[in-house]
């Protein structure tokens, strides 16, 4: 999605900004621009595609600046395009960059219109800075053009503008879209994501909604939803600078994919000792109120709804507890049931998820026992709005297909599940194991990790076929769902998952030669069944992919048999996702995709 970063310092700034872009490509964009004061003008300049272009532009028009605004675009409103990019700009006076949607925007074009105003993109930011320019005419700042903007703007937005007229100074808006302005020595930042300021400053004032802002080089006022000079409190942010580099490895996914062990220990660290999680590792007095825990609501999107669905299994087979789970984007508008026994759960990596944090905040407006939140990123408004909170501490994940998230998720999730049924003094002994399994979980997942060359063999064989289901049954489910979502985002290879049993209710048709069937067949309760099921694929020609550790159970004379390392069953589906995962890059390299950052898809998705 999105990316702002904008700077006012004592040094050339083109080069610090272009570093910002580079360091946000990671969340998805098709366009990118900057616009800086030089010398009683302002530069311009957009290009269509990735930031080199842009780099490249600014090296062969070496424009010279000490404040600057910059954006990565992913189209919303009107196609990918020069002319759409950002920064908008009215007058050759106001240069805007703005993230969000203004939901009010055709009205306001209308008006502006009317007023004379000529657009010249298709995007709704455009209006930003055609109305700052307007109240301009009857204000003498650009901050208090921004405080009249406010008034009229319905939606969420986050905006960094400049007026040629004040060389000076930035100003910052913010509404249901992140921002965070940083400080430096000499000179001021802001960024949507604190990564893009990774080696400028661990130094961060996190803007609420309603919170305009004047940065210079030296000055930072904020002023909140009522116009009153207020302060923010200061954080100490420390973004891993590494993050931002692929090290050895080929994308940010697979370098992910190989933190995992790491990833793991880090969401377990001081929050597990002796043969129970610890109380209250969810808040202050949240193992309290998880006693009173009778139901549980889930809402999420994407892969961090297939966490969730994974989890709804421990709840009910561990805790003890009922889950109702639905698509973030879904849940507002089905008159959802609630009552005040129920713990509403919000799961998002980013923590900014449009969708996510308008399915929280509609939450905590009702009768719902209180919201708890899995969050990866400790600044975010998630993170911030929930009751209750368990941050993944997976580090930053950079490829848009989450890896590391996914499986810290889980992690987190089982903890949650454990914390429950502790408050609610259910299985003792279960508890003592899963949380010895825990402790050598990221052996495991270590050992997973080996299976790369095995892989490796066969992924050409999927990396030519245009179609390929995943299936799993019971608490494997949601992992072949996020399997065969993980194979379509980053290899564009159409993949669907189904609970094995349903296959002959529908997908039995499509088998024939030309269909890969990968299947997660550890050894349980289900073997048998699913063993029954692959061999209504097998004698339709399917070509299987079999992961499992039970081959005696499965008879393949043909296809492919992965042995996986042995692991408690209750964690085996975090085990199982580490060679999908794999397996999706490998097929991908194959095709040549752009693996980290997928057509069409962003890593952050702050509109609804
Ligand atoms: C996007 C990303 C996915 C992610 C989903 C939810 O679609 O590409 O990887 O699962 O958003 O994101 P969240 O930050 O809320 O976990």
């Amino acid at each position: 999605m999105c990316g702002i970063i904008a700077a006012a310092t004592d040094r050339s700034v083109g080069k610090l900004l272009i570093k910002g872009l580079y360091k946000m490509e990671y969340r998805g964009y098709d366009s990118a621009g900057i616009a800086m004061h030089v010398e009683g003008d302002v530069a311009h300049l957009r290009t269509l595609g990735k930031v080199n272009l842009l780099e490249d532009k600014m090296k062969s028009e070496k424009p010279k600046g000490k404040v600057g605004i910059a954006h990565t675009r992913w189209a919303t409103h009107g196609e990918p395009s020069e002319i759409n990019a950002h920064p908008h700009q009215s007058n050759d006076r106001v240069f805007i960059v703005h993230n969000g949607i203004i939901e009010n925007y055709l009205d306001l074009k209308n008006e502006l219109t009317t007023q004379g105003y000529t657009f010249y993109s298709k995007t709704d930011s455009e209006l930003i800075a055609h109305l700052l320019d307007h109240f301009l005419k009857t204000n003498d700042s650009l901050l208090k053009a921004m405080q009249s903007l406010k008034n009229k703007l319905e939606g969420a937005y986050a905006i960094a503008a400049l007026d040629q007229k004040d060389p000076d100074n930035l100003v910052l808006a913010r509404n249901r879209s992140p921002l965070v302005i940083g400080l430096g020595k000499k000179e001021n930042f802001a960024a949507s994501d604190p990564l893009a300021l990774a080696e400028l400053t661990k130094k961060f004032l996190i803007m609420e909604d309603g919170d305009v802002a004047r940065i210079s080089s030296n000055q930072v006022e904020i002023y909140d939803e009522q116009d009153k000079l207020t302060n923010r409190e200061e954080l100490s942010i420390d973004v891993n600078a590494e993050a931002s580099s692929k090290g050895n490895f080929r994308h940010y996914m697979e370098k992910e994919i190989f933190e995992q062990p790491g990833a793991i220990l880090n969401t377990l660290d001081g929050r597990i000792g002796g043969e129970d999680v610890l109380d209250n590792i969810f808040g202050e007095g949240s193992s309290d109120l998880l006693a009173k825990v009778k139901r549980v609501q889930i809402v999420a999107c994407g892969t961090a709804l297939h966490a969730g669905r994974v989890a709804a299994n421990w709840f009910s087979a561990i805790s003890g507890l009922p889950t109702q789970m639905d698509y973030a984007s879904e849940y507002r508008y089905k008159n959802p049931y609630i009552d005040e026994d129920t713990l509403l759960i919000a799961i998002s990596q980013s923590g900014e998820t449009a969708d996510t944090l308008a399915a929280l905040r509609y939450a905590k407006e009702k009768d719902y026992l209180a919201t708890l939140g899995i969050c990866n990123t400790p600044t975010s408004s998630l993170a911030r709005e929930a009751d209750y909170l368990l941050l993944t501490n997976a580090g930053q994940e950079i490829g848009v297909a989450s890896t590391k998230c996914f499986t810290t998720q889980l992690v987190a999730l089982m903890l949650l599940t454990l914390a429950l049924a502790k408050a609610s003094g259910k299985n003792p002994r279960l508890r003592g194991r899963i949380i010895e399994a825990l402790r050598t979980l990221p052996e495991k997942i270590s050992d997973a990790l080996k299976l790369k060359s095995d892989i490796v063999d066969f992924a050409p064989e999927i990396a030519n076929k245009d179609n390929a289901l995943f299936l799993g049954r019971g608490i494997f489910y949601p992992i072949a769902k996020e399997g065969a979502l993980k194979l379509k985002e980053i290899s564009y290879i159409h993949a669907e998952a189904y609970p094995a049993g349903e296959l002959k209710h529908g997908p039995l048709a499509l088998i024939d030669e030309e269909m890969p069937v990968v299947a997660i067949a550890p050894e349980y309760e289900l073997a048998e069944k699913l063993a029954s099921n692959l061999e209504e694929v097998k004698a339709r020609g399917g070509a299987l992919y079999v992961f499992g550790n039970a081959k005696e159970k499965l008879d393949l004379s043909t296809g492919r048999y992965i042995s996986m390392p042995e692991c408690d069953f209750l964690l085996t589906p975090i085990l199982y996702s580490i060679p999908l995962q794999i397996l999706s890059y490998e097929v991908a390299l194959l095709r040549g995709t752009d693996i980290d950052q997928p057509r069409n898809l962003a890593k952050s998705v702050t509109v609804e």
